[in-house]
Order: structure tokens, then sequence, then C-alpha cells
């Protein structure tokens, strides 16, 4: 599903990314941990197209077509979705229509018709239902006065609606609650299939004992420097990442 070769980006002409390969096949749930400032998010953002990023080598593939001239509303459409770590206010537009205007416009770009209202509304009874949101929060303000974990959930609450191929969670679980943990690690859960694919960025072995990763990589200095199971998260919980920082150095 997501193939990436040899990708190197910068930004404001200082590299971050050097040199990643990674492949993501659908089904699979890949975890990409690493120190602060080691590249996860530029990683996140790069594959999800934001425009500050330059690819200076290398390619970013979906189901193998090269994404480098796809914008990030496109790739959406093709559906990627990331959360965002720290994610926009939108004042004065409620949770909802927020949402009814992204599924339509991803409809919209695959040729059909705005979804019907009555399906929209079922269709958001039953996702806000299954994450455990509360009526009253989805006439709020996108973000606006949001808490920590209210932003998360309700990202959990956007892919849930729009249901991408590729999710990418970016450090979702900071902030949460055990309680909001476990309803955003099920959502996720709940929603994983084998046409699929999910990578979550995280700092905690915690999120991946509820979302149990097939993959977890350790990203350093811009580099994927050691992959394995989920067998690695509980290595790095014990031993932190100067063990693969020594390992790494060749
Ligand atoms: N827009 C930007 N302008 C300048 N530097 C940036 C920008 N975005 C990222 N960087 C730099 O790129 C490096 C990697 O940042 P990135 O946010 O990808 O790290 P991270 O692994 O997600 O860290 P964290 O665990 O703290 O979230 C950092 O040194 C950061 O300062
Ligand atoms: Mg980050």
């Amino acid at each position: 599903m997501l193939k990436i070769n040899n990708l190197h980006a910068s930004v404001e002409d200082k590299d971050i990314l050097k040199g990643i390969n990674l492949q993501v096949n659908a089904g699979e749930v890949h975890a990409i941990m690493g120190p602060n400032g080691s590249g996860k998010s530029t990683l996140a953002s790069v594959i999800a197209g934001k425009e500050e990023f330059e690819v200076t080598q290398g390619s970013v593939e979906l189901d193998g077509e090269d994404l480098e001239d796809s914008a990030p509303e496109e790739r959406a459409h093709k559906g990627i979705f990331m959360s965002f770590q720290y994610p926009v206010e939108i004042p004065g537009v409620s949770v909802t229509n927020f949402m009814k205007t992204a599924i339509n416009e991803s409809r919209k770009a695959r040729g059909l018709e705005d979804m019907p209202a009555n399906e929209m509304l079922k269709l958001i009874r039953e996702k806000s239902e299954m994450l455990e949101i509360d009526r009253k929060f989805l006439s709020r303000s996108l973000n606006e006065g949001f808490s920590g974990g209210e932003k998360k959930r309700n990202e959990i609450f956007q892919m849930a609606m729009l249901e991408p191929k590729l999710a990418i969670l970016d450090e979702t679980d900071s902030g949460l609650d055990i309680d909001a943990l476990r309803i955003v690690a099920n959502g996720v859960n709940k929603l994983k299939s084998k046409d699929n694919a999910v990578i979550v960025i995280t700092h905690y072995q915690r999120l991946l004992e509820y979302i149990v990763p097939d993959f977890v990589h350790v990203l350093h200095d811009g580099k994927i420097v050691k992959s394995g199971g989920k067998e690695l998260a509980f290595q790095l919980e014990e031993k932190g990442y100067d063990w693969i920082k020594n390992e790494a150095v060749v």
C-alpha cells in the first residue's frame, strides 16, 4: 500500500529525513518511535504532503503511484488520513459541520453526490456512539477550547467517519487519560481491517498495549535505525533510546 524509498526531506535547507525506507501493507499496523526531534512528525507530514517540507530525494508511493505531485487534499482523497500532533482550531465551524464538509468533498473528488442528510446523521450517530462521544461535543466549534484529550478523541472520530485507507496518528496518546486512551485505541482497533493500514507515532509503549503493532520502527536522526516486532517497544521502554543509538553507530 505505502512504499517509501530512500526518502530525504528538508525544511528551510535543514535536512531532517535522511534516507527513510518503509513498506506498509494493507492490514498492518506500524508503530514509529524515536527521541524528540528525530523526524517522526516530519515523516508523517511528508507522507501527507505538507508543503513546507521539501523532498530532496526518494519517493513516497501509494498503491504503486508516486505521490510527488499530489497536493495534501488529493492525498486525503486517495485515502491518506493524518491526525496532527497539534490540531488547528476552527472557530464557528462545528465538529459535525466540519465532518459533513470533509465527507462530501471526498465524495465529490470521487465523482459521487453529497451524502444524503439522513445517511450522514446515521453515520455520525453510529461512529460517535462507537467512540463514546457526547452529542453536545458534536455541536461545539472545532477544537476551540477542546482539552487535549477531546482533541485527540475528535481526531479519531474524524478517522472513523472518513474510513481512510492509510491512517497516520501522531502522538494520539499524549494527554489522554486512561479511559480516553482505551476508547481511542478501541476505535482504531475497530476500524482496522485487511484493507487498511495504520501508522502510529508514539513515545510510549503504553498505547501499544492497546493498539498492538505488527512492526515497530525506531527513528533516529532522520533514519530508521531499527525495526522489529512489538517486543521492540518493550525493549525501548526498558533500555531507553541510548541503547539503539549505541547500536546504530557502526
Ligand atoms: N517547520 C519547521 N521549521 C524548522 N525546523 C523544523 C520544522 N519542522 C520540523 N523541524 C525540525 O525538524 C526536526 C524533526 O522534527 P519533528 O517534529 O519531525 O520531530 P519528532 O520526531 O516528531 O519529535 P517529537 O517527538 O518531539 O514530536 C527538529 O529538529 C525540528 O526542529
Ligand atoms: Mg512529533
